[in-house]
């Protein structure tokens, strides 16, 4: 491994340690190589788990997309990560989550590069007129307790063009081929919890100040 791929690299303990005390990211694992981020949430959730896991990978092997649609997720280049939610609200309603996902993306894109994003509903963002992240939602209904919905984000951070497959080439673009440098991703992935942590509670609050269906 070179220098520069060992430098980054993102640590789980040194993401966690700005998290202590919020929702989102208060536990927060990183794994070198999974199927999806989503399917990996999913398999351990419980009834009584609480909302705010952030789970990374550094590679996806089955990356999946809306529709069934495949993501592809090269290794280190990007932000692969899914976040286990219970924001009391019903399944049907998942698209809510979607948009505030979008939203945060496009935030930190505007407000940390200086970049103009735009999003094209139902779940891409956009630079450029092509696709540097997408947000798929997936809601599991449950009998005595908040619904969970693990709100998946792909983010195409450090490719190249050759990094990404000859279909997409003309229709992808990461964050570093706009800005024509390098991007740190563990910077990014703070500032973008922390973007997530601050409008999930302006937007899935309940009127007596308490998160929509957190465990106290
Ligand atoms: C889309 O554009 O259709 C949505 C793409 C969502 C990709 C992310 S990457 C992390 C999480 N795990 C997945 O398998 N998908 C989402």
């Amino acid at each position: 491994m070179s220098q520069a791929e060992s430098v980054d690299r993102l640590i789980a303990g040194e993401l966690q340690a700005h998290f202590a005390c919020a929702t989102i990211g208060r536990q927060i694992v990183v794994l070198e190589q999974t199927a999806s981020t989503n399917d990996a949430i999913l398999q351990v959730v419980t009834a009584n788990s609480n909302a705010g896991l952030v789970l990374f990978a550094e590679h996806q092997t089955a990356g999946r997309g809306r529709r069934g649609n495949r993501w592809e997720s090269a290794a280190g280049k990007g932000l692969w990560f899914s976040i286990l939610l219970r924001p009391g609200i019903q399944v049907n309603d998942s698209g809510r989550l979607t948009i505030w996902a979008m939203e945060s993306i496009c935030d930190i894109i505007r407000t940390q590069f200086a970049l103009e994003p735009a999003i094209k509903l139902p779940n891409d963002v956009l630079l450029c007129g092509r696709k540097v992240a997408g947000v798929l939602v997936e809601m599991r209904a449950q009998q005595k307790a908040p619904h969970v919905a693990i709100v998946g984000i792909g983010i195409n951070v450090n490719h190249s063009v050759e990094d990404f497959p000859p279909e997409l080439q003309n229709r992808a673009i990461s964050l570093a081929m706009a800005l024509h440098r390098p991007v740190d991703r563990q910077q990014l992935a703070v500032a973008i919890l922390r973007n997530l942590n601050r409008t999930y509670r302006e937007k899935f609050v309940t009127e007596v100040g308490t998160l929509q269906g957190q465990k106290s």
